[in-house]
């Protein structure tokens, strides 16, 4: 990264990969709330291979996201934000960095031990990546729903503070992160 040189934009594959992961983290959490409480039966059974598709897809999309960025430095934080919140916001997008990896690893290893198979979208099955274990399973998956409660509090916390910017400070962070012919003027 060059400190004395950093982009002023977003590139737009990096714009494209936030709102497309913004959007199927928020429907597998819907839809990984609506399964749980819908009771059995065929509607029960589409959504949980929904959830674990759309999940594995996050996942995928996740690690794009991350060589992505690696590789293409991000915008410095807008001029005018105090040293505090500029730490705050960067710990904010780390810690959503970190469970887009986390939360499907924890899905995909609770559902192993459980011993259910993972399709993907009806085209290919994930290996499980832990042997049969229903206690560990149980453990894993509960893990896995809290976590999505907290994924669920710190992206709302992310979005309201992406509002705070844009209705309140008045400040470009919003606008920079829209496709351009929004992000210019
Ligand atoms: C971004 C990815 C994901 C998010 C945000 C997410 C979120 C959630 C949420 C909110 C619940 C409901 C928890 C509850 O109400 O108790 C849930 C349940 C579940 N998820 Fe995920 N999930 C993701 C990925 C995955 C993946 C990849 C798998 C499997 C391959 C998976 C398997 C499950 C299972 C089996 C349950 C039911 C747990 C139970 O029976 O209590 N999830 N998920
Ligand atoms: C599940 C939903 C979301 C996740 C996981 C997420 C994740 C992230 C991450 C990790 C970053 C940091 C980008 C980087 O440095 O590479 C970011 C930036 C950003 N997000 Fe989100 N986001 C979500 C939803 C939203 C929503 C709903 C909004 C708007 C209402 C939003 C607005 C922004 C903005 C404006 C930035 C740029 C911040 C800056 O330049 O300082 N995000 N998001």
């Amino acid at each position: 990264m060059t400190a004395t040189n950093p982009p002023i934009a977003y590139t737009a594959t990096h714009k494209f990969l936030h709102w497309l992961i913004a959007l199927l983290v928020i429907s597998a959490v819907i839809m990984g709330i609506a399964m749980v409480n819908v009771g059995r039966g065929t509607v029960q059974n589409v959504l949980f291979d929904l959830h674990r598709s759309v999940g594995a897809l996050v996942l995928a999309l996740a690690g794009m996201r991350l060589v992505w960025r690696l590789l293409h430095p991000v915008p410095a934080p807008v001029p005018g934000l105090a040293p505090l919140q500029a730490l705050a916001a960067r710990a904010v997008h780390v810690a959503l960095y970190a469970l887009l990896f986390a939360m499907p690893m924890l899905g995909w290893a609770g559902t192993s031990a459980f011993g259910a198979k993972i399709m993907v979208f009806g085209l290919f099955e994930l290996p499980p990546i832990l042997a049969r274990d229903r206690a560990l399973s149980a453990t894993l998956l509960g893990i896995h729903g809290w976590t999505g409660f907290a994924f669920a509090g710190l992206f709302t916390l992310h979005a309201a503070a992406a509002l705070h910017h844009h209705f309140i400070r008045k400040d470009a962070t919003l606008r920079r992160m829209l496709p351009s012919r929004w992000s210019r003027g």
